[in-house]
Formats: structure tokens, sequence, C-alpha cells
């Protein structure tokens, strides 16, 4: 039997903050964004809060939230015990309140009565999705905990909040969208409905993201982009990921390449991998580039794949992204001696299974060294 579910309740537009005047008499937990603090940003949320709440603010967050920051959070959530946990910020300013929620609610034996994610990049889809990626710097390890109770209750989807976002982190962010589209797309847990999200999300990446990198305050990009992001992660929440995610989280953990950029390196390797092995997927991968309207449809579905592969290659140029860990900054050296490691943890990463054609090792170890 195939399930799809979108528990969240989402709020599009410039005036979806208004939605938070609905907050009475709460104790609130608000995880923010280091960035935050002292920003117009922040301002206008607090704003929206009647002051009959009581706020506290944790802002301690760190990118590819590690476990040891997530439990300072924790012990704030212990001593509040909040009724209500806002996260507001990127992917790891949203998966650490989630991580805090997580541990907070085992160690207090209670449930929060609501959680309210509030993105300001557009990419990781975590403000609809039940997942949190915690990273563990001494084992050098990155995972997802995966948890439906951990999806958020609401989301509120704001272009402007986006705006303020520098060009890397557009870049990097938009590229995670666009391969939360296309692995969920071809993922062996796909389905019509997932489908129709993806192929939105690649649409409107492909056409839409170096405009926002180029020109980040175009209000109108800046909200279709937000929107897929969005989209992609419903997609990905229900049909599930693959290997891209698997090894990427191994990029993160091991040289701290940001996530989007680790998943941009792999893309056009596995793109062209998986399409190798299975006609099916090439097929799919080659509709979604022709109903974004960058192939024709009397091109071959291996042409058509191998356009999406230059697009990718192309869309990293324009933004100024390294295409390898070399260009990133790490030796070759060091990362062919992480080789095993990397591929052990890979498979053992939770989005493995969901990869369309299962991998031997050989074949991530090859995929692997692509990106080094
Ligand atoms: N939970 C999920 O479903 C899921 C899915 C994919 C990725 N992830 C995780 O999310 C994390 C990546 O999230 P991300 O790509 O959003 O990056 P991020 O949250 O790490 O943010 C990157 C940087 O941008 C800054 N920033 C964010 N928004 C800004 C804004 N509007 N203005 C100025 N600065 C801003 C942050 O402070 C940070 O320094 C990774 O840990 C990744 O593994 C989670
Ligand atoms: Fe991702």
């Amino acid at each position: 039997m195939e399930k799809i579910q979108i528990p969240t309740k989402v709020f599009l537009g410039n005036d979806c903050l208004d939605w938070l005047q609905v907050l009475s008499n709460k104790k609130i937990l608000m995880v923010c964004d280091a960035f935050l603090p002292n920003t117009p940003t922040l301002d206008r949320i607090e704003k929206e809060i009647d002051d009959r709440n009581q706020v506290s603010i944790f802002s301690n967050v760190k990118p590819d939230p590690p476990l040891d920051n997530i439990m300072l959070g924790v012990e704030q959530f212990n001593k509040i015990k909040p009724e209500i946990i806002i996260g507001i910020g990127g992917g790891s300013a949203i998966d650490t309140a989630k991580a805090i929620r997580f541990f907070g609610e085992k160690l207090n034996k209670f449930k929060i009565e609501q959680f309210v994610a509030i993105p300001t990049t557009s990419g990781t889809g975590s403000e609809v999705t039940n997942t949190t990626v915690v990273s563990d710097v001494k084992k050098h390890t990155k995972a997802p905990i995966l948890k439906d109770y951990l999806t958020p209750d609401v989301a509120l989807l704001d272009p402007k909040l986006v705006m303020t976002a520098p060009k890397s982190v557009t870049a990097f962010s938009g590229l995670d969208v666009l391969t939360h589209s296309l692995e969920a797309l071809v993922s062996k847990g796909a389905n019509t409905i997932t489908d129709a999200l993806a192929e939105k999300g690649i649409d409107v990446i492909l056409n839409n993201l170096v405009e926002c990198y180029k020109h980040g305050n175009n209000e109108d990009a800046r909200k279709i982009v937000h929107e897929a992001s969005c989209a992609a992660g419903i997609a990905f929440n229900n049909a599930g990921l693959g290997i891209c995610h698997s090894l990427a989280h191994q990029l993160g953990a091991n040289f701290h390449v940001p996530h989007g950029l680790a998943c941009a390196m792999l893309l056009p390797h596995v793109v062209l991998y998986n399409s190798g092995k299975s006609e099916e997927v090439m097929h799919k991968y080659a509709i979604s580039v022709e109903k974004s309207g960058l192939v024709s449809a009397n091109m071959s579905d291996r042409i058509a794949v191998q356009r999406l592969v230059n697009i990718i290659k192309q869309l990293m140029v324009q933004m100024d992204c390294p295409q390898t860990l070399r260009a990133f900054g790490v030796k070759s050296s060091a990362a062919m001696e992480k080789t095993n490691v990397i591929v052990a943890d890979a498979k053992k990463d939770a989005t493995f299974p969901g990869n369309p054609v299962v991998p031997t090792d050989d074949d991530l170890r090859s995929l692997y060294h692509k990106v080094v």
C-alpha cells in the first residue's frame, strides 16, 4: 500500500507571519539561526508575537547541527518546558529546533503542543519533513533522525526572509532543492503525486535559481523558489531520497562541505550512474527536463539526460560553485584516505534504501572518487 501524508499547514506570501498572532499565553522556545539576533527579520517576527506569551530565545545554532550544541538547547528546553517551539532560520536552525524537541520531550516525558517552522533559506524543505540531520563532530558522522511526529505542524513561507541570504547560501541551498527533486523523482517510494511536486521543483530551480543568485532582492523569483523548496520537501518526505544524499552527508561530516554544495558536486555523477543502470529512471529524468522546457520532446532520453547533466554543471559554474573536493580546498590525499569509511557510512545512511538501483561498494567508491 502506498501512502502520502502532508500534515503541515503551510502559509505562503509576505503577510504569512501574521499567523503568529494566534499564539496567546504560551511558553515559547524560539530556536533562531545565529544570524538573526539584532536583525529587522527577528524584530518583525517578535512584533507578531503577543506580549502575553513568554518567549525564550536559543540562538547558539551551528551549521550541520552538532550534538553538543543541540544539548545546550535541550538544557534551555528543560528549564522552561515550552508549549510551542518556533524554529527560524536555515535548515540547520530548523533541524536544531527539531532535535531539541526530540531530546527535550524524551528527557522530560511530555509533548509540546505545536512546532512552527519559519525557513530563511530555500533549500532543505525541513519545514515539512519528518527529518532532522544531526552531526557528531568527534565521530565525524552526520546522520538523519526520522520520526513522523517531528514534522512541523505549521510552516510560514515568507519570501522576504530569504532575501538576505548571501549568494553562496542561495546557490547551495537551491541546488539542494534540485537534488531533493531529482532524487525523489526516481526514488523507490515515488508515485504520481510526489512526481508532480518533484517535476515542479526541477522546473523552478532550473529556470529561476540563477536569477535569485544574481538578483537576490527579486521577490517574485524568491517566492517561487521558496515554494519549490517546500514542494521538493514534501516530495522527498514521502518518496525518499537516494545515494546522492547518502554520500553528501559524508562530505559534510568529514570535510564540512555545505550540504547543498556536497549534493550538487555528486548530483551529475549520480544522475548518469542511475540512468546507466535503469532505462525507466533515465526516462523519468528525461521527461522532467523536457517538462522544464529545456529539451525538445523528440530528443532521445540519453541525450536529454546528458543535457540535464550539462545544465547542472553550468548552473554550478554560473553560481561560482566548486565542483570537486579539491576545488573546495580538500587535499586529494586526505579525501582518498577516507574512501572506505565514506562508502561504509553512506551505506548505513537512512537515505540509501531509497535509491532506485542498489550500488555495489565499487560503484559508491567510483562515484565518490569523481568528486575527489
Ligand atoms: N531536515 C531535513 O529534511 C533536511 C534536508 C536537507 C538538508 N538538511 C540539513 O540542513 C542543513 C543545511 O541547511 P541550509 O542549506 O538551509 O543551510 P544552513 O542552515 O546551514 O545555513 C547556512 C548559513 O546561512 C546563514 N543564513 C541562513 N539564512 C539566512 C538569511 N536569510 N540571511 C542571512 N544568512 C542566512 C546561516 O546562519 C548559516 O551561516 C544541513 O545540516 C543539512 O544536512 C535537512
Ligand atoms: Fe538535502
